[in-house]
């Protein structure tokens, strides 16, 4: 075993029973260890100590909380390899893809680690002669996330960092596929400095049980989810009896569009890391592509000889780019959308067999189009459906004919068109001649039922502060 699952994670570990949750490789389905499946009270008890540290914390300067996130993110680095291993470990994706989460995931860290001494008020300008007015901004409380498997170290940084910076605590429920992560993550926090109750883990056989607690605790001033619409619309109605603060990054349906004038090759290269990056299974992976008529043919000869040189295998092996997926339920559902597409009419161009274990091939399909199933559900798999287009206001209507708005993509090389179709593209994000656009730096999040707030960037911290209204009279 790892250096650094000996150090941080043999001592959350524990053996095989009731209480227990088996966490398994995807890549071979071994287990790869069990962890403690908390009752309702202990998380109750989490809870409340979460509040009495979190009342402390927000004692702290900002500088001081500024410290413990520097040295977080110092250890992070440090440990980065370590990290990545125990993730492709437990979520498959490919070690350098791992490594690049651990990165990305530290940047987080980094960035909140400086928004926390940002986090201005204003004065305001006073209709009065007498009054002074002024606004200040002052952490929500205890808040708490619920994280998936596809990201388990980022989607939590992204969350919890923030949290930290504004003087929040944090109560983490990760994936129960990807537990592992999640804890050695929260230990690296520990070891620089911050008190355990202000980033717990929490881990429940159901995660119905911990998110009715979440969503219901009085305690629980705001909850972040990153996860299936589904799921969103469930935690949201159960918020409401406690009106709590919530930010939902939801699942996608991405448009990928590639324009006649487009380069090429750029296109081609973006729309693979687009759509294979974690075996597709991220919610701003391109899920259906839309070529121009007149480079159809081109761009889908292009797409398929780029594809075919994936190598497919255990994340942990050299060179290998796509992984397994996480569980075999996802490959059945995803195979399934490759039969029923093809039934509808779909051409197999590249892939579409399923392979040992929760192994599939990436697949490409072409002649899709806009009425078959596979392009109006989120897919969550290396299946790349590609449509053809001539019309450009029939484009954007069939761009934006979904429920989903969180990130979209097209290729163009003219300005004009860049811009008109950036405003027309109903979506929080997106990528113009770039098919990856996450960055610490810029608000990630969608619109429509892709769901609210946005993580990340100046943005990101403000969702866990509360403005306060000062009004100064008798001057
Ligand atoms: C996600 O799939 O939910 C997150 C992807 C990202 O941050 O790039």
């Amino acid at each position: 075993m790892d250096q650094i699952v000996n150090k941080l994670l043999l001592s959350k570990l524990c053996t095989e029973g009731d209480n227990s949750i088996a966490v398994y490789n995807p890549a071979d389905d071994s287990v790869i260890g069990y962890i403690p499946s908390l009752s309702s009270s202990e998380i109750y008890q989490k809870i409340e100590q979460s509040k009495a540290a979190q009342q402390k914390w927000q004692g702290k300067t900002a500088s001081e909380r500024s410290a413990v996130l520097q040295r977080w993110y110092q250890l992070v680095l440090e440990n980065a390899d370590d990290l990545a291993r125990i993730m492709t470990m437990e979520q498959g994706k490919p070690l350098a893809e791992a490594k690049g989460e651990v990165m990305y995931g530290a940047s987080f860290i980094q960035w909140f680690a400086e928004e926390a001494k940002r986090t201005y008020g204003e004065t305001i300008p006073t209709p009065v002669a007498s009054r002074r007015l002024m606004t200040i901004k002052q952490p929500v409380g205890v808040t708490a996330a619920i994280t998936p498997w596809n990201f388990p170290i980022a989607m939590i940084t992204r969350k919890a960092a923030p949290a930290l910076a504004a003087g929040c605590s944090c109560l983490v429920k990760p994936a129960n596929q990807t537990p592992l992560s999640a804890y050695a993550i929260a230990e690296l926090a520990y070891q620089a400095g911050l008190p355990q109750e202000l980033l717990v883990v929490i881990n429940n056989h159901s995660s119905v049980v911990v998110g009715d607690i979440f969503c219901n605790h009085e305690d629980i001033k705001k909850l972040s989810f990153t996860g299936s619409t589904e799921v969103g619309r469930t935690l949201i109605k159960l918020t409401a009896d406690t009106v709590k603060r919530t930010s939902m990054e939801l699942g996608g349906n991405a448009p990928f569009i590639v324009f006649e004038d487009a380069d090429l090759d750029a296109a081609v290269a973006g729309a693979v890391a687009s759509k294979f990056r974690n075996a597709g299974q991220t919610c701003v992976c391109a899920n259906r592509f839309y070529v121009h008529d007149s480079i159809y043919d081109q761009f889908v000869d292009k797409f398929i000889t780029a594809v075919s040189h994936l190598k497919i295998g255990n994340g942990l092996d050299e060179g290998v780019s796509i992984g397994p997926l996480i569980d075999k339920k996802s490959k059945t559902n995803v195979l399934h959308l490759i039969d029923q597409a093809r039934a509808q009419g779909a051409q197999l161009r590249f892939g579409g067999e399923s392979l040992a274990g929760c192994f599939m091939q990436p697949t490409i399909l072409s002649e899709v189009t806009q009425d078959m199933s596979i392009v109006s559900q989120e897919i969550f798999g290396p299946i790349a459906p590609v449509l053809r287009f001539n019309d450009v206001d029939d484009l954007i209507e069939k761009a934006n004919d979904t429920i989903y708005g969180l990130a979209s993509y097209f290729y163009t090389q003219d300005l004009n068109r860049a811009f008109k179709v950036a405003e027309a593209l109903e979506y929080g994000m997106v990528g113009i001649n770039e098919g990856i656009i996450s960055t610490e730096v810029a608000p990630f999040g969608g619109v429509k039922q892709s769901g609210f707030g946005r993580e990340g960037a100046k943005q990101g911290i403000e969702e866990y502060l509360s403005t306060k209204y000062l009004c100064i009279g008798g001057m």
